[in-house]
């Protein structure tokens, strides 16, 4: 259980935890990131540049949070990002799930995450399930039944991935498998981080690197995560008539993470999908792209309301989702932010995180004069000439 030393105010004092507990290179695939990182720190840095325009008096004494995502109701504008191989904590995905169920919301569950789709979906009956375009077609439609005969309410295909894996300050490790000769490898690393490690002796594992959603069946094993990966790499790349067959097979809520041109929002719109995520993988694929929160207004100009329109990348407050929402967004979806919560106190620090975000959303809309998030409009902030990055003449 949280001891109150263990709560933290701010998402920045749970990567500080994180940074502390982790072991390098399990702290270094959290921050990921690609060649210089331009793109992983402009998803943070771009919500600085947006002002606020506070009221001060007739301001609404409640402030309502709820929305829906996916046909699920949430009772505040913020879930769960699908991320892979996370190696953070041993409850893994359920414990994510459990902290997101708490609060009222849902979870994105990665194809590539550590627990399975049963015991998540168990969790939190709002679960949606993410899967890459890995495999032959039948493949994909054996993983998405089983997402489905599991409980998942939503599928989201994330599409937004260049196979790139240079970084300037050097890519982690991360081992093939972790047995105990790997950790040996990595034990100047561990011995240094005996909090993290005593987590997974006390729940009697080492931490899973393999994929049980990517298996044959549930409670078969699952390939490594670089297996999967092989599989993936050697997967002819999907067209827009795939996507609109997979839409078409899976049939009920169906999620496009990762686009950040008005082009792409348009083609989702098209063959029919519920949602899209204007995300560039936070920062993690083609180094140079803008901050998702640069190009939200021009996505959401172009496809109105055909289409669910959520943001992901670089939300560490409150104040960021309500910038989002202000821009167009739906609702948010949150990475790094929760997988440091975790590190940093397992269930309790992403319920602690989830709270933060509550909170600052609420503390937004108070100082907007907002009674609501469905109330917020681009001129409750102050937004610079230039912000979008609109493409124009050179
Ligand atoms: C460690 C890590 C693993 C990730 N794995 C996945 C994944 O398996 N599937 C996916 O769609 N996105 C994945 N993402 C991207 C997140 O879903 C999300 O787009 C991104 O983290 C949002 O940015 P933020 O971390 O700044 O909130 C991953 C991100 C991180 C940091």
């Amino acid at each position: 259980m949280a001891s109150t030393r263990e709560w933290f105010e701010s998402v920045a004092e749970a990567q500080r935890r994180a940074k502390r507990r982790l072991p390098k290179s399990v702290y270094g695939a959290l921050i990921g990131g690609a060649e210089r990182g331009v793109t992983l720190e402009d998803n943070v840095n771009a919500f600085s540049e947006l002002g606020f325009r506070p009221h001060i008096a007739d301001l609404p004494q409640q402030r309502d949070q709820a929305t829906t995502v996916l046909g699920q109701e949430i009772s505040l504008p913020v879930i769960i990002s699908p991320t892979g191989v996370q190696a953070v904590h041993p409850e893994g995905e359920v414990a994510v799930a459990r902290a997101a169920a708490e609060a009222g919301t849902a979870i994105g569950l990665s194809s590539f995450a550590s627990r399975s789709v049963e015991d998540v979906a168990a969790a939190n009956p709002k679960t949606f399930f993410q899967m890459y375009w890995v495999g032959s077609k039948d493949r994909l439609l054996q993983r998405a039944d089983r997402a489905r005969r599991a409980g998942a309410k939503g599928l989201i295909i994330t599409l937004d991935w260049t196979f790139a894996h240079r970084r300037d300050w050097g890519s982690p490790p991360i081992p093939e498998k972790l047995d105990i000769r790997a950790m040996a490898k990595f034990a100047p690393q561990v011995a240094l981080r005996p909090l993290w490690l005593a987590e997974f002796l006390r729940a009697g594992q080492l931490p899973d690197l393999t994929t049980p959603n990517l298996s044959d069946g549930p409670g078969l094993p699952g390939p490594t995560f670089f297996g999967a990966y092989g599989e993936w790499m050697g997967t002819p790349l999907p067209t827009w008539d795939d996507i609109r067959w997979l839409r078409d097979e899976w049939g009920g809520p169906f999620m496009i993470k990762g686009i950040m041109h008005p082009d792409d929002a348009r083609r989702a719109v098209d063959v029919g999908a519920t949602a899209i995520s204007v995300s560039n993988h936070g920062g993690n694929n083609l180094d140079g792209t803008p901050a998702s929160i640069r190009v939200l207004p021009s996505v959401a100009d172009a496809v109105g309301d055909q289409v669910e329109v959520l943001l992901d990348g670089g939300i560490r407050r409150g104040s960021d989702v309500v910038k989002a929402l202000a821009l167009g967004a739906k609702a948010v979806l949150i990475g790094r932010a929760y997988l440091w919560g975790m590190a940093a106190n397992g269930q309790a620090g992403v319920t602690n995180v989830l709270q933060i975000l509550r909170s600052g959303i609420d503390e937004a809309l108070l100082g907007l004069g907002r009674s609501s998030i469905h109330e917020l409009v681009k001129d409750d902030l102050i937004i610079p000439a230039d912000f979008t990055r609109a493409p124009g003449p050179a």
